[in-house]
């Protein structure tokens, strides 16, 4: 079974303090013993921060960035602890590129995606079986699964001559994929795949779209065998809150102003965007625009009120592009209370909320990890 289903929200060891007792703890306390325990923990601590994290507990991320980055620096960690403030599939990265003997865990386990929750083993499994009634999936398809994925699913690719992508590196994993097989499966999340396929030149016509909950994907044989990419139909509920409307009701009243989105937002609004990449080719996008630019962001709202902060000085209007707000509610689990509880409990001897991927889906998860690694 997949770690990354169901889990107790909080695991404690054997002689670990508990929750509980953080559970009403003032933000200002929990932020003066989170400083005091790091301090105590010196380099035994690695704290890794994905740019959607809330400030609160951003602040303390001796590394930040996108998922690639944070994987590549969780590899490169000479930490003996890798505390997560991001979300379960991160943290199990961690757990698969890190040393055996290192320790990858996240602050509350409820900290999941929703995206990646969209597609399991067994429907991804049973897509791979209705495939074959079409074709040789083995030898035709390269499953592709966004970063934004359970282990399984890792190790699913890893079985299978797959790769793992993420949004700043999934154009050059899809060349690698083409390069081996005519066709991708690409899971779980469509619009990354959709727009991927589009900018390197392939027609929408030949991405289809796989629904897992219908006999076949709800696809002919045909439409299978003239598709180059399968996309599966999954989604971040983040980012599927923008629309076309919102660029176009903001571009009438700067026309001079900059779109950029990230490419888990639609079709549309990516053709809509003059600028389509991860979160880090955001802040580096925004960060070397001339002072003054007004600019549009199409992603999670704690990285834009990050950017809206840090560029006010320099004259730039960094603006969040849905009108209502829309936060990444898994990643805010992660709160000053949970990070006090892990740190505190760390510095006191014990290892709370700990990620462990089964060695063989850990072994099979790498090699379609690594691959990534190699072709980026
Ligand atoms: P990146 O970190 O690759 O920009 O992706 C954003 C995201 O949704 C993380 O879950
Ligand atoms: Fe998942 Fe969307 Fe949150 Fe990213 S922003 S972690 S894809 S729910």
């Amino acid at each position: 079974m997949s770690t990354s289903t169901l889990v107790p929200q909080r695991e404690s060891a054997a002689g670990a303090i508990p929750f509980d007792s953080y559970a009403r703890l003032p933000e200002e306390e929990c932020l003066s013993r989170i400083a005091a325990a790091k301090a105590k923990l010196g380099k035994r601590v690695v704290i890794l921060g994905h740019h959607y994290q809330q400030d609160h507990v951003f602040q303390f991320a001796d590394f930040s960035g996108d998922s690639l980055k944070l994987s590549r620096n969780a590899a490169q960690s000479e930490a003996e602890y890798i505390v997560f403030l991001g979300v379960h599939f991160m943290a199990e990265v961690a757990d698969i590129l890190s040393r055996p003997e290192q320790i990858s865990i996240l602050p509350d386990l409820s900290a999941g995606c929703s995206m990646a929750d969209m597609a399991t083993l067994p429907k991804v499994n049973r897509c791979w079986r209705e495939l074959a009634e079409v074709l040789n999936p083995d030898e035709e398809v390269t499953p592709v699964t966004y970063i934004n994925s359970a282990a399984d699913l890792k190790a699913f690719c890893g079985e299978h001559g797959g790769i793992v992508c993420t949004s700043s590196n999934a154009g050059r994993i899809l060349d690698w994929s083409f390069a081996r097989r005519g066709k991708v499966l690409f899971f779980p999340d469509q619009h990354l795949g959709r727009n991927t396929g589009y900018r390197m030149g392939i027609p929408l016509e030949r991405m289809v779209l796989w629904d897992p909950d219908q006999p076949m994907g709800g696809l002919t044989a045909e439409q299978i065998k003239q598709a180059k990419i399968i996309l599966w139909k999954g989604f971040c509920s983040v980012h599927q809150m923008f629309t076309p409307q919102q660029i176009t009701a903001w571009r009438a009243k700067h026309p001079n102003g900059k779109v950029i989105s990230h490419p888990e937002s639609s079709f549309e609004v990516c053709q809509l965007s003059d600028y389509v990449g991860s979160t880090e080719y955001i802040i580096k996008t925004v960060a070397d625009s001339a002072p003054g630019t007004e600019w549009l962001v199409g992603t999670e709202l704690n990285l834009v009120n990050r950017l809206a902060n840090q560029f006010k000085a320099e004259g730039k209007t960094v603006q969040f592009m849905a009108t209502t707000v829309c936060m990444c509610s898994t990643m805010a689990r992660i709160d000053p209370q949970h990070l006090c509880w892990v740190m505190e409990n760390l510095a006191a001897g014990h290892v709370v909320n700990r990620i462990t991927v089964p060695e063989r889906e850990a072994e099979l998860a790498r090699v379609a990890l690594q691959r990534m690694l190699d072709a980026s």
